[in-house]
């Protein structure tokens, strides 16, 4: 097995169970859009597949703050299947500065390779998947509510304004609104903005049918500004 096959069998073997989206099949979905970036943008392609693999392996949410902090469990798997040691700090580095909130804050620092995986990050909350996965966590972490036509959206979220708001009062349509269909205008890479833009595509597509038959036109209105 190479160093990249052992570290997909120990993330399956950590996050196989995952309920909260975080699931080995995101990890595997998101390695797979970074490789197809990394060929357009030659980044490296064991780094940009391992970081890949490993980025939601210490989650914050998933497995607490002292986790978050050290990387326990990328640094045993990287360890574990043989990663050599130049790879290793290069993923690291990777993983500990991913996210959307490191992101908005301003304190990302990533090279062409980490741009990759962030990119594919993002791109796999887009599109037809990122429909499911917002549903599915609406549903079984969220305010289990998919729309309210009595609330709009809020504008220009600061990070603050980003976790104020609890999820129990948050709708997955407002999710879409406030979050995901803003993601197209993070893209660092020109393959992942060319991918954003097809993804942009499907999730407004969806919104307006699911306007439409329900005859709001203030909502189809509002949605308009996100063509
Ligand atoms: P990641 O950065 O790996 O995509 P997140 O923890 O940000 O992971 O979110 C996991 C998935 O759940 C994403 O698809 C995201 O859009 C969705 N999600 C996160 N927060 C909410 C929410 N409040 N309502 C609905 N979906 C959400
Ligand atoms: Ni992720």
């Amino acid at each position: 097995m190479s160093v990249r096959e052992k570290a997909a069998a120990a993330v399956r073997e950590l996050l196989g169970n995952e309920k909260s989206m975080h699931d080995w099949e995101h990890s595997v979905r998101v390695c797979k859009t970074a490789l197809r970036l990394c060929r357009a943008e030659n980044g490296d392609e064991d780094i940009v597949a391992l970081a890949a693999l490993l980025h939601d392996c210490d989650d914050y949410k998933v497995f607490g703050p002292e986790n978050a902090a050290k990387l326990t469990n990328a640094r045993r798997i990287l360890d574990e299947s043989g990663a050599d040691g130049k790879t290793a700090a290069a993923v690291l580095e990777i993983v500990s500065n991913l996210g959307y909130s490191k992101y908005l804050s301003g304190v990302q620092k990533l090279d062409r390779n980490g741009h990759i995986v962030q990119d594919a990050d993002m791109l796999d909350a887009m599109g037809a998947v990122g429909i499911v996965r917002t549903i599915v966590f609406n549903a079984v972490a969220g305010s289990g509510r998919f729309f309210d036509p009595e609330m709009f959206p809020r504008e220009n979220l600061s990070r603050e304004t980003y976790q104020s708001k609890s999820k129990n009062e948050e709708t997955a349509v407002n999710h879409m609104f406030e979050k995901l269909l803003r993601l197209r205008g993070l893209m660092y890479t020109e393959s992942g903005k060319r991918e954003a833009e097809i993804r942009h595509r499907t999730m407004t597509a969806f919104l307006e049918a699911f306007f439409r038959e329900r005859e709001l036109d203030g909502w189809l209105d509002y949605l308009r500004r996100f063509a």
